[in-house]
């Protein structure tokens, strides 16, 4: 759908994109049609694009800005680093703080390995799973998404019979297999079947802001890890320091060998990170004598526990550590959840809004309950999503259209009071018009 505001600048530098990026975009998430919206400027709970709009933003960057954008002890803190060094390729102490904060907080984390990216670090979680276990075979949920390494891609099983993309080598399509979440008999049956290296999942399905999984289910699996010997990882990308300092793991005290974190951990900055159990990563030191063949490849990179990362990191933790951010975010979405809902049930309108902690998003005719990623991605109506979206943002809410929208602790009960508003207004002249 056209934006209805002046976008100009932003869709000539998408035609100006076109002759260098491929499709426009480095991220095909960023894609939106017409074209993306640049961003110029971020401050606050508020962005500004390259024609002068400016927005109060809800997509705040991938869901990592959790305190919203350039909190001030943060963008202090890493003006100093700066003047001491970008990077040295080196150990240095704030790195070393920021794995020790991570111990502290994440219950699994008994040894913590940094790497750049949440990718990175799922990749390197399943690595560590079959090296430990001397199996290949990994389960995922079913469109769960854990970054694009070729490791966790494809799917061999229906529902999604496709890998999700050409050039990955058989063998990675053969040792990935899908289970429905909250489905125990489904994930026995691909265990009985299997010798199993690791089951990775998000432990609560913050992506598409969906409802949290049965806790009973998640156990089940802890159990089911302990009794066959294979690794349990929890992808907390999302979740981890996003809905309390010990991630989502604390909250339901079920503790899985792995960890993988990203996003709010870096304060802004690229991280990744995985931690787990401290005899699953005894072969990945560099310190012992092991054989090549049992030496294990986890972590690192050049820009790895880079100083400004660290720094961006531990402010960030720091502030979470000691101010009501998980008391305002989760109070201020609850109610704009609710009152969403209530908009809908009013209008008559077949859609529901989702999502725990600070995250929400509304789902347009639902098919289904939608616990389950695949219903939440397949069984909605996108294109009523998108024009919702893109009709907030002529009305100076911002999200990437399709996506999860999230509470920053700079977002004010003013701004959501406008954002209903404007939300009630977009989805009546959408029911007017037969788009809802
Ligand atoms: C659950 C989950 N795991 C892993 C990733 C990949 O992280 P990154 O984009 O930092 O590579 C994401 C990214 O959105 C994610 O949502």
């Amino acid at each position: 759908m056209e934006p209805n505001r002046s976008v100009a600048e932003s869709k000539r530098l998408h035609q100006r994109a076109l002759d260098t990026l491929p499709g426009g975009v480095s991220h095909n998430v960023r894609y939106e049609d017409p074209h993306p919206i640049y961003i110029e400027r971020a401050e606050g709970p508020h962005v500004w694009d390259a024609d002068g709009n400016k927005y109060v933003d809800f997509w705040m960057n991938h869901l990592v800005s959790v305190l919203g954008h350039s909190y001030p002890d943060v963008v202090e803190a890493v003006q100093k680093q700066a003047e001491q060094g970008l990077h040295y390729g080196a150990m240095n102490k704030k790195a070393l703080r920021l794995a020790e904060r991570v111990q502290d907080f994440v219950p699994s984390a008994e040894r913590v390995r940094f790497c750049a990216s949440g990718t990175e670090a799922t990749m390197y979680a399943v690595r560590l799973a079959r090296a430990h276990t001397g199996n290949d075979v990994i389960l995922k949920p079913t469109g769960g998404w854990h970054g694009g390494s070729t490791d966790l891609s494809a799917y061999v099983n229906p529902p999604l019979e496709q890998p999700e993309s050409a050039g990955l080598p058989s063998g990675s399509v053969d040792d990935l297999y899908g289970f429905p979440m909250n489905d125990t008999d489904a994930v026995q049956a691909l265990l009985e079947k299997h010798d199993v290296a690791g089951v990775i999942l998000e432990p609560v399905l913050l992506t598409g802001a969906g409802g949290s999984l049965d806790t009973s289910f998640l156990q089940f699996l802890k159990d089911e890890s302990e009794e066959r010997g294979f690794e349990l990882i929890f992808d907390e990308v999302v979740t981890g320091f996003r809905v309390s300092p010990g991630s989502y793991q604390a909250r339901i005290d079920i503790v899985p060998d792995i960890t993988t974190l990203g996003k709010v951990l870096g304060g802004g900055l690229p991280v990744g990170a995985l931690c787990g159990r401290a005899e699953l990563f005894e072969n990945t030191r560099p310190d012992t004598d092991i054989s090549p063949d049992e030496r294990v490849l986890a972590g690192g990179g050049t820009f790895t526990a880079n100083p400004m990362t660290a720094t961006a990191g531990l402010k960030t933790l720091e502030v979470l550590d000691n101010e009501p951010v998980y008391q305002h975010t989760e109070q201020k979405a609850s109610r704009l959840r609710d009152e969403l809902n209530a908009i809908y049930e009013e209008l008559g309108i077949d859609a529901v809004t989702k999502g725990l902690s600070s995250l929400f998003l509304s789902h347009f005719q639902p098919e289904s309950s939608l616990n389950d990623i695949r219903s939440i991605k397949e069984e909605t109506n996108k294109e009523a999503l998108h024009e919702f979206h893109t009709r907030l943002a002529d009305r100076g809410y911002y999200f990437l259209p399709g996506h999860t929208g999230s509470i920053s602790y700079q977002t004010t009960d003013e701004h959501i009071d406008g954002f209903i508003a404007a939300a009630e207004d977009v989805v009546a002249t959408m029911q007017s018009k037969g788009a809802l």
